[in-house]
């Protein structure tokens, strides 16, 4: 078995996304106190925390669900990277360490990509395989995918970083690769500013701002 690759139970899996979820949301609350005086930045802020919040509630709804179906079990046996988790868990140390002592908004927005970018939700979707019933997997898999178009339309209108805002459209490319259509209620990147329309609660996005970006 290759290095960093553990059997490993899907409940011990799921017990570790959960505490890095939580510890996401954390991160994104503290960026959002950065910006005291930049409504529109704070308001982005909450609502990238409120997203992490809610996958946290799904990831448990998803425990439950699973320890109700004992033939899917909490305790079925999966091979799993261990690199994903202690990757993470260091980027999120480094990180907290790093908003204590305030960063501006370019510096922020970095980070979020490279949580996002982690594989912690390819493993977590990977993980829900185990859900026989398409439907309820849809709506799992839905509920835990992050919304990425906000973050796309921020990097643009408060950067001119072109690179990290192809990082956030790349991103928000693989998200779609789940094959599950746009959410309803979630617009995409560029389509009204973050701050006036609602936080979005999971979900994937579609691309309508890439059209609007141009025009
Ligand atoms: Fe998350
Ligand atoms: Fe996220």
């Amino acid at each position: 078995m290759a290095e960093g690759i553990k059997r490993t139970t899907v409940g011990e899996v799921l017990d570790l996304a959960l505490d890095l979820e939580r510890k996401t949301m954390a991160l994104y609350a503290e960026i959002m106190r950065c910006f005291g005086d930049e409504p529109e930045l704070r308001q982005f802020w909450f609502g990238m925390a409120k997203n992490e919040a809610a996958h946290c509630g799904a990831l448990m709804l998803v425990g439950c669900i699973l320890r109700n179906e004992p033939e899917l079990g909490l305790d079925s046996r999966i091979l799993f990277d261990t690199h994903t988790g202690i990757r993470l868990r260091s980027l999120l140390t480094g990180f907290r360490r790093e908003v204590r002592r305030g960063v501006v908004a370019e510096r922020a927005f970095e980070m979020a990509l490279d949580l996002e970018s982690s594989e912690l939700e390819d493993v977590v979707v990977d993980l829900l395989k185990v859900v026989q019933d398409p439907a309820w997997r849809d709506r799992a898999v839905k509920m835990l995918i992050h919304d990425l178009g906000d973050l796309s339309y921020m990097i643009e209108k408060h950067t001119s970083n072109a690179a990290l805002l192809a990082r956030a459209d790349g991103l928000l490319e693989r998200r779609l690769g789940y094959g599950h259509g746009p959410a309803e209620s979630t617009p995409g990147r560029g389509s009204k500013p973050a701050s006036s329309r609602p936080a979005a609660g999971g979900g994937t996005v579609g691309r309508r701002g890439k059209t609007a970006r141009g025009a």
